[in-house]
This record gives C-alpha cells, sequence and structure tokens, in this order.
C-alpha cells in the first residue's frame, strides 16, 4: 500500500491542543501563541456537530472547556456558535471562540504552522468523521502541504484514506498493539504516534527497520523530550512548549 508522507519537514516539537498549556486548549489564541513562541507545528483535535461541521474540541462533551452543556455531537452550529471557549482556562481568554475546522486551517496558513490534525470521532461517528475532515482538509489546503491526519480511530482513518488516499496518515494508540506494524500498512500508515511512557525499544526498533516515524505525547519536561530523540523519536506532543523552545 502507497504510504504518502507530508510534504513538510517533520519539527521536533507540536504543540499539543494548538498551545499546549499557555492557551485554552484547541483554540485560535493557541495557535497564535504557538507561533509567538516560535514553534511551527501543532496538534488539534477535530469533531463533528449535530450539523456534521467539524468543529475543534477534544472531548464529546462541552461542560470542561466551553460555556455550553451536552454533546458535541447533538449541538447545532448555530449553538456552538456562541459558545466561550476561552475563560475555562483563564477570565484573560473571555470571547475567546470555539474555532470552526475552517477557521483553524485558515489561521494556520496565515501564521505559517503545519498542522497534526487528529479526527476525533464522537462514538458511533468515525467513518462520517473521517470522510468529512478528510474532505475538508482537501478543499482547506488547495495546492498545499496537507496537514499529518492522525486517529485513535482505525475506522475513521480508513474513511479518510478512502475519500483522500493523498493525505499522510497515522495510527494513535495509547500502547501499541501487538500488531501495530500489519494495521498501520493495512493503512499505508506514515508514522506511529503513542504515549511516550509506553514506548519501548522493540517498537522503535521495528519502526525504524520499516521506515516508520515514531512520535510520542505527551512530553512535557525538555530532559525526557531529549532522551526520547536520542532513542530515536522524531517528535514530540507537548503541552509546556515553553519549556521546550529551541529544543
Ligand atoms: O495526538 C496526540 C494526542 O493529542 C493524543 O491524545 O487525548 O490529547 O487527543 P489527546
Ligand atoms: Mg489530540
Amino acid at each position: 500500500m502507497k504510504r504518502p508522507a507530508p510534504a513538510w519537514p517533520l519539527p521536533r516539537v507540536f504543540a499539543h491542543r494548538c498551545g499546549g498549556a499557555l492557551a485554552p486548549e484547541n483554540t485560535l489564541a493557541g495557535l497564535r501563541i504557538a507561533a509567538a513562541m516560535g514553534f511551527r507545528a501543532v496538534e488539534f483535535d477535530v469533531m463533528l456537530s449535530a450539523d456534521g461541521s467539524p468543529w475543534l474540541i477534544h472531548d464529546e462533551t462541552l461542560e470542561r472547556t466551553t460555556s455550553g452543556s451536552g454533546r458535541v455531537c447533538d449541538t447545532a452550529d448555530a449553538v456552538l456558535r456562541r459558545l466561550d471557549a476561552g475563560t475555562y482556562q483563564h477570565r484573560a481568554f473571555a470571547g475567546e471562540m470555539l474555532p470552526t475546522f475552517t477557521a483553524a486551517a485558515a489561521s494556520c496558513r496565515e501564521l505559517g504552522l503545519m498542522a497534526n490534525v487528529e479526527i476525533k470521532p464522537a462514538a458511533g461517528f468515525a467513518a462520517l468523521t473521517g470522510e468529512v475532515v478528510a474532505r475538508h482538509i482537501v478543499d482547506l489546503w488547495p495546492g498545499e502541504s496537507f496537514p499529518l491526519v492522525s486517529s485513535f480511530s482505525e475506522v475513521a482513518l480508513e474513511a479518510a484514506r478512502r475519500v483522500a488516499p493523498q493525505l499522510p496518515l497515522a495510527c494513535l494508540w495509547d500502547c501499541p498493539p501487538a500488531d501495530w506494524q500489519q494495521r498501520l500498512a493495512a493503512l499505508g500508515g506514515f508514522s506511529l504516534h503513542c504515549a511516550a511512557n509506553q514506548l519501548d525499544d522493540d517498537i522503535l526498533a521495528a519502526a525504524h527497520a520499516d521506515g516508520i516515524l515514531v512520535l510520542c505525547y505527551t512530553v512535557n519536561q525538555r530532559q525526557a523530550a531529549e532522551s526520547l530523540f536520542k532513542r530515536g523519536v522524531a517528535a514530540v506532543f507537548s503541552d509546556r512548549i515553553d519549556l521546550l523552545m529551541g529544543i
């Protein structure tokens, strides 16, 4: 199976959920802060609303990070558009709105940020979310370097691959299963993303033998990141981008 790769050089650090811990997660403020601090790449999560539109949000429910309540997949765009997604972190971010995927893509392009788009389907919506996100990516990054597309859901990744086989894909596993290589190969995946504390050297050796890059989350200490790079990890996702500047 063909294995599409990003057309941009992979940086060492991806700001996790847009701006890591320095901004409310999955917001345009996070993108601006990551760029202002000199980072070239960000990761964010994309989920569908009740109208089937893609929005940046991590949880299936609105309560933790927004002024709304209920399930994202049960909430209409008109309601999501009015939500505050900044105050939960700090009142200095009051008025920061929940961003659409379209707005986030435009902001990435303006700020010169490369993206790892994590497809985050609500339960029961894996294939649809994969399709919608992939179609949006093809429209939102016209003739440009596509983002790296990852998911914990292989159903979502397979759906994305079906509608846009040119996109670089990555499988996310907290702890990679024994047959991770076959599963990644079946999707034509470019990279393996896993929890830093679940990574063992056998996984790294097998990945390297196969030409697969390994990326780890969530790495919030400089020494831990340096040690992972020494072991052969290609890049890390971090909430503490302030501690990983210039690494
Ligand atoms: O993509 C890496 C990381 O974002 C996966 O975990 O739960 O923060 O989306 P989560
Ligand atoms: Mg994520």
